[in-house]
């Protein structure tokens, strides 16, 4: 048995946690910068990096204390190391560099990526590679066929916006705040999501690539007209996402007969219409479906400590002098799709 420390810090949660081999979550918190943010509608890098120095410390000596361990207990310590906004990862990485040093253990600097991929296999002990998976979060939508440990094959990514990105712009431009997702899920509620006709990009094409930079210039049209109510235009915008959402992973899932099952994970994973349509999607090819908790599909640390528990298991620990990654895809030899460089 092994006790792995994680830390997360690529975005605007600051989190941390104590995850054991056995899958055991001793201890987890996660701080949210939501007041620091909401004034300008999304995160601001240089508030989100000056919050994870303000916010570490105290959550690492809150996770030991709640899990009743020290330093001494600990067998490595699993950091962020990208990709994500660069000033944050740098406080996670260098924290997670300096209890390392100062415990006398190895670090593993972890893919933020990796964290999410891997996290659907600490909730469930019985998921095995491989897996396809759903990755939807603020920065990142793509599936991937996931091996193993450091083993991706990315089958498709946005060509511009990222899902939770889409859900964002579209909450700001609604008037719904920030965070986006949440807001636009609970207002949608209220609405008809056949109420307003909007696009689907990309349905129908023979890759499963992924695009929502039209479908939220679509809502913003739309509300501009003055012709639809809030509700309606937020449940209407969820479907075009659902539907392209299922569309995409239907192909892929077609390509991709020897999977075990159907994951979803990240930010986006979180959204209870998009589960149940992933849901229906995978029994349709006879796959078991995984979607994780919700509070494992946001940002948290869990599924840092986790993959830094996958990692440490198959002998991969990484040096001191380990580099913050802005950017880091988890399959180097995924071609680059137009516009797509950006976020992947
Ligand atoms: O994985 P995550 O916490 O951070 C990144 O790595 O990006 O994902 C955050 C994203 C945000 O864009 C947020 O609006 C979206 O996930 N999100 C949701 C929901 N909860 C969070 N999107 C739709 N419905 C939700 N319930
Ligand atoms: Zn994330």
């Amino acid at each position: 048995m092994t006790l792995i420390l994680g830390l997360e810090s690529s975005c605007d949660e600051t989190a941390a946690a104590l995850v054991d081999s056995e899958r055991r979550v001793l201890a987890h918190r996660v701080a949210g910068q939501e007041a620091e943010h909401r004034p300008f509608g999304g995160v601001v890098p240089e508030i989100a990096a000056r919050a994870h120095v303000d916010r570490l410390a105290p959550i690492v000596e809150g996770v030991l204390a709640d899990a009743g361990v020290t330093l001494a207990d600990i067998d490595a310590v699993a950091a962020t190391a990208g990709p994500g906004l660069i000033g944050g990862v740098m406080v996670g990485l260098v924290t997670g560099k300096a209890l390392a040093h100062a415990a006398n253990r190895p670090l593993i600097a972890v893919n933020h990526l990796e964290g999410h991929a891997l996290s659907p296999r600490l909730a469930d002990e019985t998921l095995e590679f491989p897996y396809l998976l759903l990755l939807v979060s603020g920065g990142h939508c793509q599936l991937l066929l996931v091996r193993g440990v450091g083993d991706y094959r990315r089958l498709a990514t946005t060509i511009d916006d990222a899902a939770g990105e889409a859900f964002d712009k579209t909450a700001k431009l609604l008037g719904l705040g920030y965070p986006g997702g949440p807001a636009v899920e609970r207002v949608a509620r209220e609405g008809n999501p056949r109420a307003v006709p909007l696009p689907r990009p990309l349905i129908g094409s023979a890759e499963p690539h992924f695009s929502f930079a039209g479908l939220k210039s679509a809502v913003a049209r739309a509300a501009a007209s003055g012709e639809h109510s809030v509700p309606d235009l937020a449940a209407s915008f969820q479907q075009a996402v659902v539907d392209c959402l299922v569309d995409r992973s239907r192909i892929a899932l077609a390509a991709c007969p020897d999977a075990t099952a159907f994951v979803v994970a990240g930010g986006v994973a979180a959204n209870g219409t998009i589960r149940t349509a992933l849901t229906g999607l995978a029994a349709r090819f006879d796959k078991t479906f995984v979607a994780p908790p919700l509070w494992l599909c946001t940002d948290n640390g869990a599924m840092i400590a986790w993959a830094g528990a996958e990692r440490f298991a198959a002998g991969l620990t990484d040096p001191l002098d380990t580099a913050a990654r802005p950017r880091w895809p988890l399959d180097p030899e995924a071609e680059a799709v137009r516009g797509a460089g950006v976020k992947a």
